[in-house]
């Protein structure tokens, strides 16, 4: 297969100018790998409840289902964030769109990239060689149990629930990344609290017996936190539910020395859609000075994903390259910066040109 139909979410605030610096990444690979990506356009977030009062249009969720690949921007305005009695927010969009596509796992690898150690306010030592991947649960947990407000307005109600099922095929993804990887699984969640946390020790312990070539081990949650910047390469694979990886993933991204470069998967059974870590950066909208780089890492793990290793390999080197040379934006060099627009045509200009190099 050489064609494939990519439905894209530029989303909000900064999400279409750094989703198009990944589409242009993946039409020069097209160009230099003979693959045909045909795009289809649909809206969430807080540009669809501004245009059709619904922050996931059902034409949008039609799309996706249809779609190879969902390469997706950034959610969120702040006019929404300050109103609590807001009824739809943006953010219901894609946790509806997790939900409704079955996008039950969510992977974010973090890298100390060695040209951007000095970036990172963490230490040079301790961070250099690190090379983590952070398998966050989606699609349950506290983000999805049952939520209440009382009549009064005076107290509010967040369920937690997990089920063995779906902490079972959650783990299995886990230890089987690990395999490919350094052979660890931790585990991170807070057994010595919550029971939600004992049935995945519990059951994660178990399914362990099946994979004998990978170590297990745990982690409380606070523990974690403090170990991710005390000591990041002890960790390979990195287990947890879905609200503590969204809290450590963002800790993560220190590491690596810009939030702007970390790119994530969410797989299911049928579909798949990729996106940044990042939010929607509401004061950068529009300025071509957003880091496109977590984007454009994106639309790699998009191509690995559709089994587009060379394409994706192009990129990474590419993403490298920008970074050595120091074609970057401001939150990595705020002395000698360049526009997202142009890191865009740096990465496409280098993905062909690299290709004709590779050739003579
Ligand atoms: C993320 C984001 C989302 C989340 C928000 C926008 C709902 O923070 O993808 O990490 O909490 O999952
Ligand atoms: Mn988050």
């Amino acid at each position: 297969k050489t064609k494939f139909n990519i439905t894209v979410i530029p989303g909000d605030g900064i999400g279409p100018e750094v989703t198009k610096q990944a589409q242009k990444a993946l039409e020069a690979v097209g160009d230099v790998y003979g693959y045909t990506f045909l795009y289809k356009e649909a809206l969430m977030g807080a540009c669809a409840i501004d245009e059709t009062g619904n922050p996931l249009p059902d034409e949008t969720l039609e799309l996706c289902k249809e779609s190879d690949a969902i390469l997706f921007g950034a959610i969120g305005d702040p006019k929404y964030d300050n109103d609590p009695s807001a009824k739809v927010r943006p953010e219901q969009g894609l946790l509806k769109l997790r939900k409704e596509l079955g996008l039950f796992c969510n992977i974010r690898p973090v890298k100390a990239y060695d040209t951007l150690i000095k970036n990172s306010p963490l230490k040079e030592e301790i961070i250099s060689g690190t090379d983590t991947v952070i398998y966050r649960e989606l699609t349950g947990g506290i983000y999805f149990g049952i939520k209440e407000l009382s009549d009064d307005g005076k107290q509010a109600f967040d369920g937690c629930s997990y089920s063995v099922e779906e902490i079972e095929r959650m783990a299995h993804l886990a230890f089987k990344a690990a395999r490919s990887r350094k052979k660890k699984v931790t585990l991170v969640d807070k057994a010595n609290v919550l029971e939600t946390s004992r049935l995945w020790r519990k059951t994660v312990t178990e399914l362990a017996k099946e994979y004998p070539d990978v170590e297990l081990d745990f982690l409380f949650v606070d523990n974690a936190a403090m170990q991710l910047i005390l000591n990041p390469k002890q960790f390979d694979v990195i287990l947890t539910g879905n609200l503590f990886g969204d809290i450590i993933s963002d800790e993560a991204s220190v590491i690596g020395g810009s939030i702007g470069l970390l790119a994530s998967a969410s797989v299911g059974s049928e579909n798949a859609l990729f996106e940044p870590i990042h939010g929607s950066f509401p004061q950068a909208k529009g300025k071509d000075i957003a880091n496109p780089l977590a984007s454009v890492l994106s639309a790699a793990m998009l191509l690995d994903h559709l089994g587009l290793q060379d394409g994706a390999r192009a990129i990474e080197a590419a993403v490298q390259k920008s970074l050595e040379l120091g074609i970057t934006t401001e939150d990595i060099n705020s002395e000698r910066s360049f526009s997202t627009s142009k890191v865009g045509d740096f990465i496409s200009d280098y993905i062909q040109n690299q290709e004709d190099s590779n050739l003579n």
